[in-house]
């Protein structure tokens, strides 16, 4: 169902060239070692790759919240950064969280907790809108956290595995979400994921990422062949990275 008061703007595309980074002091960590890639604007993109492969430093890049040693990321637009876990406030309520979203997008706050109840009751929320984060379960924080991603009001969503921590009937439903939200608007995605499935069923491309330090080791086009070839290809090429290991 399309949300009252969402307008997601469209950006361009999102690049990475030759991306560099280390981190830490002694002895500093190669993180990022010439990542490239383009994500085309509407599309939805995956980056999957084993844990600690430095994905989530990726989008801290392109958000521009770490510097890259080296190379240049343009992140298409302004970014709304879903970040790993749901990042609620927990002195809001979810209202008051959601309502963030609309206020980053410049919306006055009358209008904002508006926009944030249309938004609410939109991903199946109704009726908890005064309740704090802590009672609420973690597939409804989730929804909430891209509640307010999505009245950011920003052409590009850094979404870092953002339904991870959910079970799986719970993760079945988000997917649904995410899916009918794309169905209205065309923000740029890129998705943070480890689940191969996850990426076949939301993704128009996946970008396999090495072990770190990383690069961009396969780009594979969803839709090309059945899921199941494609989680096949994407499997074998996270296997030649060495990223099964
Ligand atoms: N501030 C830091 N100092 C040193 N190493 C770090 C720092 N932040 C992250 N790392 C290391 O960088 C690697 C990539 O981290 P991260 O981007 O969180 O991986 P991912 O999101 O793919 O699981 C990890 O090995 C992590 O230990
Ligand atoms: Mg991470």
């Amino acid at each position: 169902m399309p949300a009252k008061g969402v307008h997601v703007p469209h950006g361009h595309d999102i690049r990475a060239s030759g991306l560099r980074l280390a981190l830490g002091d002694d002895p500093r960590v190669s993180v990022l070692d010439g990542v490239d890639f383009v994500a085309r604007a509407g599309e939805a993109t995956a980056i999957i790759g084993p844990s600690g492969c430095g994905k989530s430093t990726l989008l801290d890049v392109l958000a521009g919240l770490l510097r890259p040693d080296a190379g240049h990321a343009d992140p298409g637009g302004q970014v709304a950064l879903m970040p790993q876990g749901d990042a609620l406030m927990p002195w809001l309520t979810l209202r008051e969280n959601v309502a963030m979203g609309a206020r980053l997008a410049g919306a006055p706050a009358p209008e904002a907790v508006e926009r944030a109840d249309a938004a609410i009751t939109a991903l199946g929320l109704a009726g908890f809108g005064d309740h704090y984060p802590h009672a609420l379960s973690g597939g409804m924080r989730q929804r909430a956290a891209l509640a307010r991603t999505m009245l950011a009001g920003r052409p590009t969503w850094l979404l870092d595995e953002p339904f991870g921590a959910l079970d799986a009937l719970t993760r079945a439903g988000m997917h649904d979400v995410l899916r009918d939200l794309r169905a209205t608007e065309r923000p740029t995605i890129l998705l943070v994921t480890h689940d191969v499935a996850e990426a076949v069923a939301l993704c128009d491309r996946i970008l396999v990422a090495s072990p770190r330090p990383m690069r961009i080791v396969d780009d594979i086009r969803v839709g090309g062949g059945t899921p199941s070839a494609t989680v096949d290809a994407v499997m074998a090429s996270l296997r030649t990275a060495g990223a099964l290991a």
